[in-house]
């Protein structure tokens, strides 16, 4: 699958973000090793503290199905109207949470409805990552 492939499976996650206090919709995609395509979305909470980020919304599903290898995820967010400030990297919490279960050489693509994307790896994303 190319980046742009796994950006257009990010768009699709999209859609289905929950943010009516942010209104900033993000979607993600993750891709196995052996193919297969996890997606998630932003789930926000009027508690604020629930919400949760699309990207771990797609590993947690991934890693509740059963998945342990891991190529690549793409990430797309944007405001409600449409608008794609830049690209969304994400947050640092989930740069973590990736790379609990993903090496540094794994592939972030940053993209939006452009098909234009970047690729950069976890390594680049979370140098120094936090390791006991
Ligand atoms: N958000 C993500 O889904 N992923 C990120 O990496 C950064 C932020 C969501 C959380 C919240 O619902 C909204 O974007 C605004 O912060």
């Amino acid at each position: 699958m190319t980046p742009q492939e796994l950006v257009v499976c990010a768009l699709d996650a999209q859609k289905h973000a929950y943010a009516p206090y942010s209104s900033f919709i993000v979607g993600a995609a993750l891709l196995t090793r052996s193919g297969k395509v996890y997606k998630g979305c932003n789930i926000e909470n009027k508690s604020f503290s629930p919400t949760v980020c699309a990207e771990r919304v797609a590993i947690f599903k991934a890693i509740s199905e059963g998945e342990t290898e891991f190529e690549a995820i793409a990430v797309v967010g944007s405001y409600k109207d449409g608008t794609y400030k830049h690209f969304c990297a994400p947050c640092g919490v989930c740069r973590q949470v990736l790379s609990e279960f993903c090496a540094p050489d794994f592939k972030i693509v940053l993209g939006d409805d452009s098909g234009d994307c970047e690729v950069h790896t976890l390594a680049e994303l979370l140098p120094q990552a936090f390791a006991l």
